[in-house]
């Protein structure tokens, strides 16, 4: 889609709260790709600043440790011309005992119009979602979702293998047990209609995640046969409370990415990994590197979904909006127009 041909948000989108990708239907997961397809095209341009949010201001409340997430949404908010605060934990007053509800009053009480939290449990998002009037949106809670990096996975894919993901075999290789990112991604391929098989040592891996609908294997070569895509998933040490394997290097002798394995993929097969990577642990350099990586395309359509999201969310705000089109201030609604 051409930036001329640039249209007002699709009608689909009603919420303000984005918390997880469970209980997004196909059309709204539809409306943000379109959206963020707009907005990615705007990136490419010598001006990439919209106007859609201005005079808005976003506070990204990270308090678990980020790189891509954190600095995709600084700038995605930024692109879309809103005022991004950023705290981080250790330098917020939760260290001096202030409750996450108490934090949350006070950064609506300061006239933020959106939140965007990373938290370690399970549920922040959601549990201020019912405490905030200001669009909350979850960037990681816990081990329960990560709906924006999924978002951007099957932005990526789509890119790849075109819009229809029908029948697409994606594996998902690794810590699945204490990752939301796999969780979100089981629900958001499987909404697509994509084939999900997860794959990694039985203790990471149990089969009861076949109650989800998608295929468990312990075999790697069975599991990277077929499929389209291999997801990796670093080890998610800070979310294990015992140990779940022997130690790292029998893991990365077991399960790690590595080139005899790669061998075993379908020769258009692409190597994802929502990041951090741990080089040599679950994927050896030279592959992280290799032209099957879409790694870094990953991170670079990050930045597009979150406009799309911070896009949508904040429209959905009563007020904001009238029939699921967002009134600028100039009473279009074409969300993109170069400022
Ligand atoms: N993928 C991801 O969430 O990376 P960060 O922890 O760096 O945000």
């Amino acid at each position: 889609m051409s930036a001329a041909a640039l249209s007002s948000p699709p009608a689909h989108w009603t919420r303000k709260d984005l918390l997880g990708i469970e209980d997004l239907s196909r059309e709204e997961l539809d409306c943000v790709f379109a959206t963020a397809e707009q907005f990615k095209a705007t990136l490419d341009r010598t001006q990439k600043k919209v106007p859609s949010l201005r005079g808005r201001t976003i506070v990204n409340l990270f308090l678990e440790p980020s790189t891509r997430t954190r600095v995709a949404f600084e700038i995605a908010a930024s692109r879309l011309s809103a005022d991004v605060i950023t705290i981080s934990g250790n330098s917020s007053s939760l260290v001096k005992g202030e409750t996450l509800r108490d934090t949350a009053e006070n950064i609506q009480a300061l006239n933020a119009d959106m939140l965007v939290i990373r938290h370690s449990a399970a549920g922040s998002a959601q549990y201020l979602s019912r405490i905030v009037r200001i669009p909350v949106i979850n960037a990681g809670d816990g081990a329960h979702e990560h709906p924006t990096q999924a978002l951007l996975d099957a932005f990526t894919l789509r890119e790849k293998f075109g819009k229809d993901l029908r029948k697409l075999k994606v594996t998902i290789l690794g810590d699945i047990l204490f990752s939301r990112v796999a969780r979100s991604n089981i629900w958001c391929l499987q909404k697509l209609g994509a084939e999900v098989t997860l794959a990694g040592p039985a203790t990471l891996v149990p089969k009861m995640f076949e109650r989800f609908g998608v295929r468990v294997l312990h075999n790697l070569r069975d599991a990277l046969a077929d499929a389209d895509a291999v997801m990796l998933l670093r080890i998610q040490h800070e979310r294990q409370t015992s140990t779940h394997f022997p130690s790292l290097g029998e893991y990365t002798s077991m399960f790690g990415l590595n080139r005899l394995r790669a061998s075993w993929l379908k020769p258009g097969a692409i190597i994802m990994h929502p990041g951090p990577i741990n080089r040599g642990v679950e994927i050896d350099s030279e592959l992280a590197d290799s032209s099957r990586s879409v790694i870094l395309e990953q991170v670079t359509n990050g930045v597009a979904v979150r406009m799309a999201v911070l896009y949508l969310c904040a429209s959905a705000m009563p007020g904001e909006n009238q029939n699921g089109r967002w009134k600028m201030e100039n009473g279009k609604t074409n969300p993109t127009t170069s400022q």
